[in-house]
Order: C-alpha cells, then sequence, then structure tokens
C-alpha cells in the first residue's frame, strides 16, 4: 500500500459476475434434471458468455449481456444435447438471483466503514446488476451501479474502465479494481488502476499486459490491504 499524501486509494470498484456474485451456482437448478452434465453445461455457459461478449466487441456489433448470457446458455445446452426451454428459462431467471460469495457483505461492509467509496463495473446490463445486487443483499453497500451499457462495448475495452474514472471524480491510480476474472484485473491495471485478483481457486496468473498490484484469496483480505 503506498501511503504518500494524495495518492492513497478512495475508491473501490468490483467485478460483478465471478467476483461478488457466484456464477457457479446459475447451473445448480439443472442438477437435478441432467445430473452431472449440469457440470459441463455450467463451464460452457459461463466461457461462450465471455466469447461472445468479446466477439462482438471486435466485431462491433453490440448485444447487450443479457441476449449474450441467453445466446450463451441457448448454445451450451445444444452442445450437450438437452433441449429444454422451461430448463433455460428457468436458468435464465436464475441468473438474475445468484448468491453472493459468502465473504461479501463483511467485506464491502468494511470497506465502506472505512471511509472508501464503493461500486461495481460490469459487463451486465444496470437490470441485471440491479436485480441480482440487491437479491444478494449488496446493493446497499455500493454507491455506484456501473453497466458497460453506457459505452455499448465489453470489457476488457479502455472506454469501459474510463466510466469508473470519470463517475467517482478519481485517477486510476487512486481506485482499486477487484476482480476474479485474471484478464480484467489484467485490463484494469493496464488501464492504470490498482488491480487485485482474487483467486479462490489457485490459478495461475494470466500473462497478460497490466501488473496486478496482488492476488488475493478472497475478499476478506481487502480491508487490511486497502485500509489506512
Ligand atoms: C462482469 C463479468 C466480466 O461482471 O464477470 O463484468
Amino acid at each position: 500500500m503506498r501511503t504518500e499524501p494524495g495518492n492513497a486509494v478512495g475508491a473501490v470498484v468490483f467485478d460483478v459476475y465471478g467476483t461478488l456474485l457466484d456464477v457457479g451456482a446459475a447451473v445448480e437448478p439443472a442438477r437435478r434434471r441432467i445430473g452431472e452434465r449440469a457440470d459441463r453445461l455450467g463451464e460452457l455457459w459461463r466461457r461462450k458468455q465471455l466469447e461472445y461478449s468479446w466477439l462482438r466487441s471486435l466485431m462491433r456489433a453490440h448485444r447487450d449481456f443479457e441476449g449474450l448470457t441467453a445466446d450463451a446458455l441457448d448454445w451450451a445446452l445444444r452442445a450437450i444435447g438437452v433441449e429444454d426451454r422451461a430448463l433455460a428459462a428457468e436458468l435464465l431467471a436464475g441468473y438474475r438471483r445468484l448468491p453472493a460469495f459468502a465473504e461479501a457483505d463483511a467485506a464491502l461492509a468494511a470497506l465502506r466503514v472505512g471511509g472508501l467509496r464503493l461500486a461495481v463495473l460490469s459487463n451486465g446490463t444496470a437490470a441485471m446488476l440491479e436485480a441480482g445486487l440487491e437479491a444478494a443483499r449488496l446493493r446497499r453497500h455500493l454507491d455506484h451501479v456501473l453497466s458497460v451499457e453506457s459505452v455499448g462495448i465489453f470489457k476488457p475495452a479502455a472506454e469501459v474502465y474510463a466510466i469508473a474514472t470519470s463517475t467517482l471524480g478519481l485517477p486510476a491510480g487512486r481506485i482499486a479494481f477487484v476482480s476474479a476474472n485474471g484478464w480484467d484485473a489484467h485490463a484494469a491495471a493496464w488501464n492504470g488502476f490498482r488491480a487485485f485478483r482474487v483467486d479462490r481457486a489457485g490459478l495461475p496468473d494470466e500473462p497478460l499486459p497490466g501488473d496486478v498490484e496482488r492476488g488475493v484469496a478472497s475478499l476478506a483480505e481487502l480491508p487490511v490491504l486497502l485500509l489506512p
């Protein structure tokens, strides 16, 4: 933690899906209908959702994250040979009610009590984010819920990270950016933020540009790292 006056962290910006909200839980309603194939479905669903976000950004053919999430689920279900419209509808509805990671509530509360401003910056639409964060009881800790929809392109485009600096009115170097998506943490670092990667699964760091300041095992480590 740098301590020079004027250089202290003034705000913390969190990624949402996979960082605050547990996307791994999204396929649980499928388990009783398709058994172990739910794991494969979950992997494909998340991978395709992100792929479509990157591909559409490169193609300049934006579609919002709710649409991409539905497209990715549709592809993943077909890939594992399941045709079940009721299941697809149930899974998509569940994406608006994902559980928070266990430590999220206490970590956000401690950071806010410590005087930091808190925001999220996510690929999700404002409606998905507001509903999901409210259902997970995290919304009350947040000063801003920022969606890529205001710039019409997905992470890791620089325009997205600029939403955080302009909204918070702080230089990127005074904002801690926290993501469990390694590529997102690197992109934030590349754009000047002090980036922290949450590594709950013990995965290696990504060989991407941008110096991530530090990896943490969970959000619970953040108050000690970021509060003076
Ligand atoms: C998000 C995705 C990257 O919340 O998880 O932006």
